[in-house]
């Protein structure tokens, strides 16, 4: 059985890739932070910001989920909204995690925004990256991940928590030549950002695209999938992408960006997306996130089987939630959904 050696790195990269595999791969989205309570042990030191910006920690950080539940890749810790940060627009999170934004006021706030230093500005990223591929070696697969221009320019326009997100809607209606302008000058951030992560060993990296729900169907190509798909042509190859659009259902657009893996949030039955999608592009994701923290161990264990089987024989499958692991999520059902997918055969 030349499957029982196959390592959790190997075992993701045969999903990015579409090939046969022993079981799917499983990791989560948010499988760091505060959920845990070694991070939580963490921040009563240091804030979000110092474990983002200094690379021991976000190493330390991006580790500790590996070490507790052996996944089969982990995911750099940091967050979306450094690029927005690094072409000047800064955030920072209160005492109570809401996030606060400096927003852009108007089209020549847009104009005024300069993609060209973004990669020297998230050096202490690049360092975090070589520090856990170090770490991990071959053993366990490295995720990069960036927000896509479109969830990017949203938080731009409107700024932190709570807020309703409507200006980059408007923008887009009304003026689509500032619209495109901010757009691709995000996607170009973006691309050099993605490819600097690549060049320090990432396996693939993830674009979420957390707020592509707001756009109707026939706004999203314009609105959001160009502009991913502009990266994915920057990005040549070079590694696989995952394309994560939150609550948008229109999938032969998401194809067209031309991702590798295209993530499912948990609003919709995956058989039914499975259907849809040709069996080239890989599928991830998809399980109840509030069953972490709202269902009992044999709820976790039930669900996770019936997505198993509704995946069976589909190559390209990665193990995954619709959306990120609750804080409240219990370690009980962290541990049963790990041993559930790891015994699935
Ligand atoms: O998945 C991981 O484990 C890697 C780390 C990661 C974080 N943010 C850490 C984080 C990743 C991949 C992200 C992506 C991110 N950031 C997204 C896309 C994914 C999604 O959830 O849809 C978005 C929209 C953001 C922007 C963001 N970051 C907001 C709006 C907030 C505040 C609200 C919140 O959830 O706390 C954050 C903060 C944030 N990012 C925290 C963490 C661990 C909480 C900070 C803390 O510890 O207090």
């Amino acid at each position: 059985m030349s499957h029982k050696t196959t390592t959790n790195r190997q075992r993701l990269l045969n999903a990015l890739n579409c090939q046969p595999n022993d079981r799917p791969p499983i990791w989560l989205m948010r499988q760091a932070g505060r959920c845990l309570p070694e991070y939580r042990a963490l921040k009563e030191k240091f804030t979000f910001r110092q474990l983002i910006a200094a690379p021991e920690l976000a190493t330390e950080v991006t580790l500790q989920p590996v070490r507790r539940f052996d996944f089969d890749a982990a995911i750099l810790f940091s967050d979306i909204l450094v690029v927005s940060e690094a072409l000047g627009v800064p955030f920072q999170f209160n005492d109570i995690g809401g996030l606060q934004m400096k927003t852009l006021k108007d089209s020549g706030d847009i104009a005024r925004l300069d993609p060209a230093w973004v990669v020297d500005r998230l050096q202490y990223v690049a360092e975090a990256l070589r520090l856990i591929k170090q770490k991990l070696g071959d053993a366990t697969g490295l995720l990069g991940f960036a927000g896509s221009p479109w969830t990017l320019a949203n938080f731009m326009l409107d700024g932190g928590s709570g807020v309703a997100y409507v200006r980059a809607l408007e923008l887009f209606h009304s003026d689509r030549k500032a619209f495109d302008q901010l757009s691709e000058k995000l996607a170009r951030a973006t691309a050099d950002y993605l490819k600097m992560q690549i060049g320090c060993g990432v396996d693939a990296v993830q674009i979420f695209d957390s707020l592509g729900g707001l756009l109707a169907s026939d706004e999203f190509e314009a609105a959001s999938g160009r502009w991913v798909r502009d990266i994915v042509t920057e990005l040549g190859g070079r590694a696989p992408v995952i394309f994560f659009s939150k609550g948008a259902r229109n999938w032969p657009a998401q194809v067209l960006t031309g991702a590798n893996v295209i993530g499912i949030d948990h609003e919709i039955d995956i058989s039914e997306v499975r259907r849809q999608l040709p069996e080239t592009v890989g599928m991830q994701g998809n399980l109840d996130p509030f069953l972490l923290s709202k269902g009992t161990p044999a709820e976790v264990q039930q669900a996770a089987r019936g997505l198993l089987e509704k995946m069976r024989g589909r190559n390209g499958h990665i193990f995954n939630l619709g959306h990120g692991v609750p804080p409240d999520a219990k370690m009980e059902n962290m541990e049963t959904l790990v041993a559930t997918v790891r015994r699935f055969s």
